[in-house]
This record gives C-alpha cells, structure tokens and sequence, in this order.
C-alpha cells in the first residue's frame, strides 16, 4: 500500500486570529484554505477585533463559521476542538503562545487549544524584540517540543517602523506548512538528496548558457520529502522560487559545482532525486570581465559535462537513485536507455514539448520506468507528481 497523504481537500481546519497587526492577512488565508478544499472554522480573541472585525472574517469563511466569545455558544471550545483535524493559528501573538504553553483556557481559543488533539501550526507575528524575548522564545520552544509546527516569521520592514524578524510569514508558506502537518511522516529519519533547476556555463561574467528549467519539480519535490518528515538537501541552479521550510539548500551556479555538492551530500543519503536540467556541455574557456563580441562569434568551444547521475551512481556508499529524462517527444525508449546505461534505479519519464508537462509549468505528466514494467500517470500538479516520484522510496509490503 502506497502512503498514505493528506491534502487540504475534506479537512476541517480550525483558525485562530489573534491580536496583531498581521491580523488582517487572515482573509486570505482562510480564502486559500477554503480554495484548497478545506472547510474552514474561526476562533477570534478579543484583541483580534480591534485589528479585523468579524464581519470581514465571516465574509471569506461564510455565514455562522466564526466564533469570538466564550460563553457566546457554552460547547464551543469543546466541539470545536473535537470536529477539527488541524488548527492553524496565524498570527500568532506571544501573548496567545504564552497561554498555550503555560496551559491557560481564558479564551475561547485557549480552551480549544487545550480541548483540541491534532497537528497545530503556529504562525507568530510580532515586533523582533518580543520574538527574541526570553520567556517567548521558552515558551515556542516548549509547544514546538510537543510537536506544534512553527512557520518562522520573517524579516524585514515591521509595521512598528523597526526593522527584524516578525513579519507573518507568506500565506502561500502557511498553508504549505499546514499541508505538511497532515501529511504522514513516512520518510522519517532518511535523508533525501534533490537537484532543482538548471545550471548556467559561463561564457564570460555576464553571458552564459542555460536552459528553460524554472526548478519548479525539485522545489516541489524538496517540499513533500521534507513534508513527510525526510531530512532534505536542495542542490539547485538558479532559479526564483521562494526557498522551502525545512529544507537544507545549498545554491550552485554551474554543472561542476553541482557534482561536487551531489558527490558530497549523495553519499550515505537514503535517496537522490535528480531533477535539474544540467547543461550539457561549457565553454571551453570562459573569458574574463565582458569578453569582446568578437571573440566569441570567432567561434564558441564547447566541453561536454560530467554526468553527475552516472558518478553517483558508482558512489560506493550508493543513494538510491532517481533521474529525470527531459525528452522532446514521447520517446520512454531512450529515456529507458539512458537509466540503464548511467546506472540510476529509476528514471523519471516527462516530454518537455508538452505544454503541460515542461518546464515553468505547475503540472507533470509523468511516466516511471525501472523496477518492471513503464508506469504512466495522468496529468497531475507537479506537487501531486512530487508525491508519486517519493513513493518510489517506500517499497510494497512484500516486495
Ligand atoms: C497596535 C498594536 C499592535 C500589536 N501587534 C502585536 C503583534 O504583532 N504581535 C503580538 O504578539 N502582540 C501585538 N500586540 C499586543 C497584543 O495585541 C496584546 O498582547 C494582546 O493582549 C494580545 O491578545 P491575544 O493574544 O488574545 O490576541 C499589539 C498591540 C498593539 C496595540
């Protein structure tokens, strides 16, 4: 049986609001929350409605789905806590995390905390000072150590006019992290090696030559191995996707950097996804500076690159290996050769002239070859196809 995931479709999510300046940016997250199949709750404390009223907060979840007052509705910290499968509290002020570490219910939200059993995500959003304040920073830690997930604030401009980390953290990166708390930590304790994106060659310091990769696949597929509880290293090219949490990244420019990352960090790992686009080939030569027009339209020498997947391979404290043949057409024959021939367990079929399977794109269609005969998958999110690709380390019973 393959693992088991969760996705946001069909879960009850709890939200708390509480009283920061971030409270705003709660509309939107209940909209995505909502737009990606959840059924959405809010709890608002007192402090919260000085920064957001209800009314607005009952527009994006619906009519009758906010609470405020504890003894508004005398089960409501009760049933709320029984009929929710995840509570996302974001922001999250200090003085609300203070309370659910200390065990305090003087609220309707921490009386639903207490009442309440699932995967918790805490979103603190604060000035940086009361973020680094001691008795804060023990408290998180405490509620992190009984397993809450923190999605860390971030840096930059605070709305107290200061400078430093606080900020909320990106909706997009919240309900991220509340599709990792469901998912099932089945990569637990393995560390899972990815390559994202392309690699630039330098023909000089400011040409060079790449390829279309966005890095939008090994991005997603650091993602859920991190999301089912793998200890992940991100080699990628450059792209301009937003780092994700928990991930261990390390940012290469060019083929050979990246072997050396992949030689260093694939030995002894669990897994290697190899999912960049590596140039070919580099110049021969790369000239200094801005090399003069003339020099290279005389005439371009080209080296072809080292085949990272192939040196892998031969490690002698071997990944399981995991290659991606980007191929123009729906030739799985000589993706299938080239598994063979470089020595990976399996490869990892896309035809990059499909408009929705190539690169920049937010789907696959993939097909898997190695171990019997070619799996074909539907068009799926790359998210989605992240997943099936990770299967692949979780053998069948009994096989
Ligand atoms: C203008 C203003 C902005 C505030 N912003 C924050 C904040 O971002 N984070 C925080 O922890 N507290 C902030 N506070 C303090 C909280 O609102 C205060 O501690 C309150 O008691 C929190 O209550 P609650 O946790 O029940 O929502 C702010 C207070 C004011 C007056």
């Amino acid at each position: 049986m393959k693992a088991k995931r969760r996705k946001l479709n069909n879960t009850r999510v709890l939200v708390g609001i509480t009283g920061s300046v971030a409270a705003y940016k709660a509309v939107d997250l209940i909209r995505r929350l909502k737009d990606e199949g959840a059924s959405v709750k809010v709890v608002m404390t007192d402090a919260s409605s000085r920064f957001i009223t209800p009314l607005s907060i009952e527009l994006a979840a619906g009519p009758g789905n906010v609470f405020c007052g504890m003894f508004d509705n005398p089960m409501a910290h009760i049933e709320l806590a029984v009929e929710s499968d995840l509570m996302v509290v974001a922001p999250a002020t200090a003085n609300t995390i203070g309370k659910f570490a200390q065990g305090m219910a003087d609220d309707l939200l921490a009386a639903c905390f207490m009442a309440y059993r699932g995967p918790v995500v805490l979103a603190p959003a604060m000035n940086w000072r009361m973020y680094e304040s001691f008795s804060f920073k023990e408290n998180l830690t405490l509620l992190k150590e009984r397993g809450a997930f923190e999605v860390e604030p971030e840096e930059g401009p605070l709305a107290c006019g200061e400078y430093g980390k606080g900020r909320m953290a990106s909706v997009e990166r919240i309900v991220e992290a509340a599709k990792a708390a469901l998912c099932e930590k089945d990569l637990l304790g393995r560390k899972v090696v990815v390559t994202a994106g392309p690699t630039r060659e330098h023909i000089d310091d400011v040409r060079f030559i790449s390829n279309l990769s966005s890095g939008k696949m090994g991005f997603a597929l650091a993602r859920a191995a991190a999301a089912r509880g793998a200890s992940v290293t991100l080699i990628s090219g450059p792209t301009v996707l937003a780092l994700p949490d928990g991930v261990a990244f390390v940012p290469v420019t060019s083929a050979s950097e990246m072997r050396e990352a992949v030689l260093e960090e694939a030995a002894g790992a669990h897994a290697l996804v190899m999912s960049a686009a590596v140039a070919d080939f580099a110049p021969s030569v790369r000239l200094e500076g801005k090399g003069p027009k003339e020099d290279i339209e005389g005439g371009l020498s080209l080296t072809g690159n080292p085949d990272i997947l192939a040196e892998a391979a031969r490690l002698e404290a071997r990944p399981l290996i995991i290659g991606f043949a980007a191929e123009a057409g729906q030739d799985t024959a000589r993706a299938e050769d080239k598994r063979v021939a470089k020595g990976a367990d399996y490869m990892v079929f896309n035809n990059v002239s499909d408009p929705e399977a190539g690169f920049d794109v937010d789907t696959n269609r993939i097909t898997v070859l190695g171990g019997g005969s070619p799996v074909s998958h539907p068009l799926m999110s790359k998210e989605e196809a992240a997943h099936v690709v990770l299967d692949l380390l979780i053998p069948e019973p009994g096989a």
